[in-house]
Order: C-alpha cells, then structure tokens, then sequence
C-alpha cells in the first residue's frame, strides 16, 4: 500500500516536471496514460560531471516507462559516458545516446532494443558539448537497470575544437623560402601533432594570396590529416613566387577570417564546439588605418564570431606589444623572429587553442 502511493507520487511528479521539459527542449511528444516517467528525474537538466541512474535503481525499473536526460558538458568539451552498471531485458528495453542537445540529433548509440544489435554498454564520446539520453522499458520483464556515469573530457589532441587557419601567403613574407618554412611549419610540424576529423579537430584553410583573394579549404575538404598536410602543401603551387603577390597590407588577413567564420559559408560549425582561428601575420600594419581596420575584424572575430583569434608572428622586426592587441587576450599572440624557428611555438600555441578565457579578456 505505502509502495502503491510512493509510486504514484513520483508519477505525478516525473510527469509536471517532463512536461515542464517539453517547452524548454520544445520537442513534441505523446503522452499515453500508462507509461512513461515513473521514477524519472523530476529535473533532467545534468551538468559537466556526474552519475544517473535508472528508475529506482538498484531496484527494478517499471515497466512501460520512459525517462529523458540531458546532459551538457562544461564549455569547450565533449561528453564520455560509461556504465558501471548495465542490466537491461535486451530485446526490448534499451537506452539511446544522441551526439547532440536534442531528440533530433545524430544517434551515437542504441544499447539493446529493436533494431540495435548493440547489447553490451561501451564507453561513449560525444562529438559536440551536449547528449540526450533516454530510457525506455516496455511490459513485460524488469530488471535493474543502469548507473551511467558522465564526464567532461576532451578525447583528441591538442582538445576539440574547429580551427580555421589564415595562412599568409601576402608579399610581406619576404622571400618565396620563407614562404616555404611557414608552410612546412603548418603542414609538417603544427598540425600533425592534432587529431585532424571533422568529428575530432576540425580544420578549415584560408590562403591569402592577395588583398583581395583567397583560396579557402572547407572541413569536408580537408577531413584527415594526410589530406591537411597535402593541401597545406599544395599551396606552394598556387604561389610559386609570395614576392610577385605586391600587397602588403595586414587587415586582408583579419577581414577574411571574419568572413570565413560566418557559419553559412565555408565554416560548418559544430553545435558547441569551441571555435579557434590562428593568423600567421609577416609584417606590422602600413598605417595607423590598417592597423585600426585589422584592430575592428579582430575584435568583432571574439563579439560577433564568438571565435578565439590566435596571432603567430613571424620574421624579425615585428612590433610584438602592438600586435598582441589583435589577439583574443593577452597571452593569445605568439611570435617567432626567425622563420626557421616556427616549431618552438607548438607547445604554447596548442595551450592557448585548448585554455579557457583569459581573465583579462574583455565582455
Ligand atoms: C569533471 O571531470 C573532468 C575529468 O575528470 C575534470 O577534469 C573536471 O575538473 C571535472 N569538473 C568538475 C566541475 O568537477
Ligand atoms: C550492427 O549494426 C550496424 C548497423 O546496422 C552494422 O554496421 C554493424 O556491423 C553491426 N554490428 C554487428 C556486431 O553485427
Ligand atoms: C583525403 O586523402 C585521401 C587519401 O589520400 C584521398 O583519397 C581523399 O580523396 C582526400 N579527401 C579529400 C576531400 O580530398
Ligand atoms: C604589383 O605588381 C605588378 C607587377 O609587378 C604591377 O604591375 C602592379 O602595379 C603592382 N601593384 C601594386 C599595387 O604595387
Ligand atoms: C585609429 O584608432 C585610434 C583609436 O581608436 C584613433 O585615435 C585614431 O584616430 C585612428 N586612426 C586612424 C588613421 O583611423
Ligand atoms: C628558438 O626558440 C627557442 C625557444 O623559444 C629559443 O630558446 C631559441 O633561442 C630560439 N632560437 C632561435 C635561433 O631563434
């Protein structure tokens, strides 16, 4: 008797909260009257790091149910989810992990169920910052259900992220040598020591070649990184001569990483995934009004963008105090006076592509 009202209770409960739920996550759903809920999280929001388990666990689930969980990740990761405890009628009550904030999302996984022949509970990652996970049991046979475990991680080197690479290819260079150390920097040495994947470290390339020009690599063009190392290469075939391309003007770079993050274009981004832009810049602004208008892209890159801009200067005679200013905070600008020397840089680049916001960062 005290069970039977316990039970209707949570009932009660599981179904003001879940319905609470549907208008936040707006997602449509049919409520039957004997199912779904019972013994659920009266609050199924779940942050950064944790344990759920299922209803009434360790005791038996109810049959007929169904509980929604979802899961964010603390900014700038990704979710693993384990199990310490899985034990389901495998035909037919299962779990459901999607890689993403809501029902729609791409289905990492079905353990057990119809239709999935997955029956034992791996270690999941997700591959953007949030996960739904659902529950469902169905009349007949209950057992004890699961304990899941949630955790905040990055799973790829340097961390998961999408980077979108300004790489120079401007007259300021100097000479076409140095034009060919940046780009084994890049393609050799910088971007091998990253899980390149367009679930992993997502890259996108931009070849400034004049003021006015560009050539841009999107994610799917460059999806691994032996196809990242060959077209970062490649470039040198698009300029055989950086002395013949005669601009040297510095705000072409900022202004086309601007536009390259605008999402409906070139740069698909991923929903929570942390966005990184890094500018190899060769030479200090013109003018006062180069370095005003590189100064305005830079900073709507972090306000409008919402995207980390990392400056790596390069070649000697570079004003660094002036130029660490376009950088996302103080810490973000790295230089290297000599072009041989570019490789000295990836430890501290790959830091600041994966640290947190500076705490002097501006709003
Ligand atoms: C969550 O777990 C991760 C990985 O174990 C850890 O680095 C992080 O500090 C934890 N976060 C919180 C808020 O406990
Ligand atoms: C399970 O099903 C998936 C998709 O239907 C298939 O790709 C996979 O090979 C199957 N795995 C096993 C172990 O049968
Ligand atoms: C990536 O590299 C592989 C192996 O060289 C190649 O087959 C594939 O076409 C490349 N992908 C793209 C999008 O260029
Ligand atoms: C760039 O170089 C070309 C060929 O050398 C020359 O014709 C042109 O006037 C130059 N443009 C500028 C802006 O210096
Ligand atoms: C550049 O910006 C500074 C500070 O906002 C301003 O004082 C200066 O007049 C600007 N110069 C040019 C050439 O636009
Ligand atoms: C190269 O970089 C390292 C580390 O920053 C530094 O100690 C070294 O002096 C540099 N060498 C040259 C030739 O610039």
């Amino acid at each position: 008797m005290a069970n039977q009202l316990l039970l209707v209770a949570v009932f009660v409960l599981g179904v003001s909260a879940i319905t609470k739920k549907t208008l936040v996550h707006n997602h449509a759903k049919t409520i039957t009257s004997n199912d779904d809920y019972i013994g659920c999280p009266s609050n199924n929001d779940f942050y950064y790091n944790g344990t759920i388990n299922s209803p009434f666990y360790p005791y038996n689930y109810p049959p007929n149910d169904k509980c929604y969980y979802y899961i964010s990740a603390e900014p700038g990761k990704v979710l693993k989810i384990s199990f310490s405890h899985f034990d389901l009628e495998s035909c037919c009550d299962f779990v459901t992990i999607y890689d993403g904030p809501a029902l729609n999302s791409k289905k990492l996984v079905q353990i057990g169920g119809p239709g999935s022949n997955v029956t034992t509970a791996g270690t999941y990652y997700t591959t953007t910052r949030n996960a739904v996970v659902t529950f469902e049991s169905n009349p007949t046979i209950q057992k004890s259900g699961f304990s899941m475990q949630y955790e905040s991680v990055n799973n790829v080197s340097p961390c998961n992220r999408d980077i979108f690479l300004i790489v120079n290819g401007l007259a300021n260079v100097g000479t076409q040598a140095n034009f060919q150390k940046e780009i084994d920097f890049i393609a050799n040495k910088l971007t091998p020591t990253w899980n390149v994947g367009l679930t992993k470290v997502r890259v996108m390339l931009n070849l400034q070649s004049d003021i006015d020009y560009a050539i841009i690599w999107s994610a799917e063009d460059v999806p691994t990184n032996a196809n990242v190392t060959q077209e970062v290469l490649h470039m040198l075939d698009y300029i055989p001569d950086v002395t013949q391309d005669n601009n040297t003007d510095l705000e072409c770079l900022f202004r086309y990483a601007y536009d390259g993050l605008d999402d409906s274009k070139e740069f698909d981004e991923r929903y929570g995934i942390e966005q990184v832009v890094i500018v190899f810049v060769a030479a200090n602004a013109n003018d006062d009004q180069d370095f005003n208008e590189s100064f305005e892209f830079a900073h709507k890159i972090r306000t409008e963008r919402d995207a980390k801009l990392i400056l790596v200067g390069m070649g000697p005679g570079l004003d660094q105090a002036r130029l660490s200013k376009l950088a996302y905070a103080s810490g973000y600008a790295f230089f290297s006076p000599s072009y041989d020397n570019l490789s000295s840089l990836i430890p501290q680049i790959n830091n600041a592509i994966c640290s947190g916001l500076n705490s002097q960062c501006g709003p």
